[in-house]
């Protein structure tokens, strides 16, 4: 997601909630996928990969972990009173785990903002479910594409117009149409307070 923002020169950063203790339902369930777990004494080591990887690949400068639970984020995000452009969920996939995500996230997201969520297809009942049951509580146009869907926050009551002019949700995610690019926008959009809170984390100091 970075790699694309950076090629199109929009200038973002990235919010990144996970526990990093991996998903029951296929890396602690599926024999197959057990050792991407990396357990050392029985306990996940997928933090230090993930950091591993954005050192490697330069990102770490626009990515800020938070490795929490989705509701406790939430509660540190709005404290933080974070507003996001774009959301994707894609962590818990059973109903109530996705239907809460998208309860306490759209909180989060700005008028115009967009929703995506991942694994939106047969194979995860779940996720279709809560995602079905959250856009016809919200009245809200989805689109579904590639076991995606996506939802755009309406902005006085417009529900298909996000906030970027000519950005359009379908095109964005679909045909790669792109992104208007927002100069200036580092540091507004993410608090320095919620920066330096994540920056205090001693993986991301040792550097
Ligand atoms: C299917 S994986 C997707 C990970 C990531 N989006 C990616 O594509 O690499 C789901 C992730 O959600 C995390 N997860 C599951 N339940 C969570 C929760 N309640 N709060 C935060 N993270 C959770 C797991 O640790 C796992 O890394």
């Amino acid at each position: 997601m970075l790699n694309i923002c950076k090629t199109r020169g929009i200038n973002t950063e990235i919010i990144c909630v996970d526990t990093w203790l991996g998903s029951n339902d296929t890396l602690w369930l599926d024999p197959n996928y057990r050792g991407a777990l990396r357990l050392k004494n029985g306990y996940p080591s997928i933090f230090r990969q993930f950091v591993y990887n954005m050192i490697k690949t330069e990102m770490i400068d626009s990515v800020y972990p938070l490795p929490m639970t989705s509701t406790a984020a939430y509660y540190l995000l709005k404290r933080f009173e974070i507003q996001a452009e774009l959301i994707y969920i894609d962590a818990g996939h059973e109903h109530d785990e996705v239907y809460t995500d998208l309860s306490l996230y759209y909180n989060l997201l700005r008028p115009g903002g967009v929703m995506v969520c991942d694994d939106y297809s047969a194979g995860w009942p779940g996720v279709v479910s809560a995602i079905n049951q959250f856009v016809a509580e919200k009245k809200l146009p989805m689109t579904g594409f590639q076991a995606k869907s996506a939802f755009v926050k309406p902005v006085q009551g417009n529900c298909s117009k996000p906030r970027v002019p000519g950005c359009k949700i379908q095109l964005i995610l679909r045909q790669g149409e792109p992104y208007p690019a927002r100069p200036n926008s580092r540091g507004d959009d993410l608090k320095p307070s919620l920066r330096a809170f994540c920056r205090r984390s001693p993986q991301w100091s040792r550097r």
